[in-house]
């Protein structure tokens, strides 16, 4: 009865009008406002799967985020889903089931590829170091050396702590102990230096919604040639597309088969190379998205598009101190696109969060865990690492803490601001 009184009420406002989203500048830790060019790529026509049309983008897609990801790997693809699907494919295809898997954990999303090593089978050996700060090269070598894993998984940005893990040298080391590394740069590709084959990582998967400027959806997905061995010795033909589907023919044994269809990069492999071996149906309207995203990172420059990031973080990082807020974490090792600041003991954290929105139509970060009710996070990313943004952020914050009886500098995080662009 309930239900049916909740749903008579949705329907009529559901069936009466089409969406009609508020007007919100997103500065939380994304996803961001998307770049109005990538809605625009959004709204063209579907062509059909095999069309030359879009195959040909396909191949476009694939080049255009060899350039993002820096690597000239073959094996790099869009996956259909959001960053953890991404994540869910390059585990799942990577990790057989009882390999040894060892999981540095500087945050939340640390825990997330723990959890998804779990679910795939690995012994998971995980090392720990307090949020708010990275590991060292050294600190990564003795786990390795102590675990002997089959692969390293390991997060660069983590986006719930906004602190940025060093990777130089870490992929090197890595196949000194005949391990292969695998990186969720999610949150930081495109806005921090990312160097897949000079870093020599094995997997990276990645999502539109932060440095990219587009929405969530898609997550672009790379495999060194050593990862795409690994895949290769698991490759399996689905039943229904071989000519006999009785026929033993293009299986692995049961025990090395990938334990999931529709992220077993073997097929999603196989579908977006030369063989055009039906998989799922690609997610079209996602990859024009994906593929516009490419094309404003690569037509600004990469190089561009991180000091872009570099200089509006800066600006952002000097706002909030101006203000006031004490800063999270390790700032030698933050992120450029995000800050998080300790929520002032005098506000309701999330009486600040609502009315930022309400009054002014802004949008920053709570926080997940352990931080929970106690940072704040600002993003300054993809579309919204502008100048403009962060004025606006930073003015609108201003009013609210004072409304809310933290004691603030009159103008102070604008003018700090100011200063880094004036530079
Ligand atoms: C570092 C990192 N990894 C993974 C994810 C998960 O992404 P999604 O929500 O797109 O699945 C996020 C999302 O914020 C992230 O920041």
């Amino acid at each position: 009865m309930e239900q049916t009184i909740r749903d008579a009420a949705l329907l009529r406002t559901a069936v009466g009008a089409p969406v009609a989203p508020p007007p919100r500048l997103l500065m939380g830790p994304g996803p961001i406002t998307v770049d109005p060019r990538v809605l625009r790529a959004m709204s063209a026509q579907l062509v059909g799967q095999y069309d030359p049309a879009m195959t040909a983008y396909m191949s476009e897609t694939q080049a255009l985020y060899r350039e993002v990801f820096r690597t000239r790997n073959e094996a790099t693809v869009l996956i259909d889903g959001t960053s953890r699907a991404g994540i869910e494919a390059a585990l799942v295809s990577l990790i057989t089931p009882g390999d040894k898997v060892l999981v540095p954990v500087f945050g939340r999303f640390g825990h997330l590829l723990r959890e998804i090593a779990e679910r795939c089978g690995a012994e998971v050996h995980v090392r720990e170091v307090p949020w708010g700060q990275v590991f060292t090269l050294e600190a990564l070598e003795e786990a390795v050396r102590e675990v002997r894993p089959a692969l390293v998984a390991l997060v660069q940005g983590d986006t719930s702590t906004t602190m940025n893990q060093p990777l130089e040298g870490v992929g090197a080391m890595c196949h000194r102990y005949d391990a292969l590394l695998y990186v969720d740069c999610t949150a930081s590709l495109a806005g921090n230096p990312f160097e897949m084959d000079a870093w020599e990582v094995d997997a990276a998967t990645a999502g539109l919604q932060k440095c990219l400027g587009g929405p969530s959806g898609s997550s672009p997905l790379s495999l060194s040639p050593r990862a795409v061995a690994v895949v290769d010795a698991r490759r399996s033909v689905e039943a229904g597309l071989r000519a006999d589907p009785d026929s033993e023919e293009d299986t692995v044994p049961q025990a090395v088969r990938i334990r999931s269809n529709y992220f077993d990069l073997g097929m999603v492999l196989d579908y977006w190379g030369p063989k055009r071996l039906n998989h799922h149906t690609e997610a079209t309207t996602m990859l024009y998205g994906a593929r516009e995203c490419a094309r404003l990172v690569l037509e600004e420059g990469l190089e561009q598009g991180i000091a872009r990031h570099r200089l509006h973080g800066e600006a952002m990082l000097a706002g909030v101190q101006g203000l006031g807020l004490e800063v999270y974490g390790d700032v030698a090792h933050k992120m450029t696109n995000v800050v998080a600041v300790h929520i002032p003991a005098v506000v309701d954290g999330e009486a600040v969060r609502a009315e930022m929105l309400h009054d002014y139509g802004i949008e920053i970060g709570t926080s997940f865990g352990p931080l929970a009710g106690t940072v704040w996070r600002i993003g300054t990313m993809g579309y919204n690492a502008r100048k403009d943004a962060v004025l606006v952020t930073l003015a609108s914050l201003e009013q609210v803490l004072r409304a809310h009886g933290a004691p603030v500098a009159p103008g102070g995080g604008t003018a700090a601001a100011q200063e880094v662009y004036a530079r």
